[in-house]
């Protein structure tokens, strides 16, 4: 079955490395997942003042979530956590309160930094946020991905034979978890 996988950008750098590694998984995706992006840059910050009457901006955010079949987080880490634009949208798309759009929709997590752990901290705090956002999440495989100079380029190949395997598999693991979820959970929508 086709699939269509939203992702998220969890970095609004212009030289992200974090985009690199989203084009690198766009391109080894396996043809049955569609990706497309769900940008978050222009959300103002969240309050729920604005619970009764969402501007545009966030109605489209919380419009693309619910066109796709499941959501996949590529981001930094920024100070041992996600960064604050990408839990700013989270927080956006978790509101109104009963109109959770993640509530019954997969997720992966993903992320790329160039110290060793690859995101490892930030991934396990957005893990958590997403299991209360009810968003059930692929547990395996965890993807912790150190950067080096080089790895990928600005259109998205990967350098390195044993990274470009690990993440089509990691994509292909995806699609196999997105099935399975949405054959237990089906939309409603
Ligand atoms: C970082 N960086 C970083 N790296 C890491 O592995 N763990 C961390 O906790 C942090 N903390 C941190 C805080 C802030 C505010 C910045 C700007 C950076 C380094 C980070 O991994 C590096 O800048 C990456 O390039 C960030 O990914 P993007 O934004 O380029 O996709």
């Amino acid at each position: 079955t086709t699939f269509k996988v939203g992702y998220i950008v969890g970095s609004l750098a212009k030289g992200s490395i974090n985009r690199l590694l989203s084009k690198a998984l766009v391109q080894l995706a396996p043809p049955a997942l569609q990706l497309v992006e769900i940008p978050i840059r222009d959300l103002p910050l969240y309050s729920y003042d604005y619970d009764a009457d969402y501007p545009p901006v966030a109605r489209a955010f919380k419009q693309a979530i619910a066109e796709v079949d499941a959501i996949l987080f590529v981001t930094p880490e920024y100070n041992r956590s996600i960064p604050g634009g990408l839990k700013n949208a989270i927080d956006w798309a978790s509101r109104p309160w009963g109109r959770n759009s993640f509530a019954r929709k997969p997720s992966g997590v993903i992320g790329t930094s160039p110290g060793s752990i690859g995101t490892a901290v930030a991934q396990a705090h957005l893990r958590g946020v997403l299991c209360f956002c009810n968003s059930p999440l692929m547990n395996t495989m965890e993807a912790y991905i150190q950067f080096k100079p080089g790895l990928i380029s600005e259109d998205g190949t990967v350098s390195d034979e044993s990274t470009t395997e690990f993440l089509s598999n990691y994509m292909k693991e995806l699609h196999v978890f997105i099935e399975r979820v949405l054959t237990v959970l089906p939309r409603e929508d």
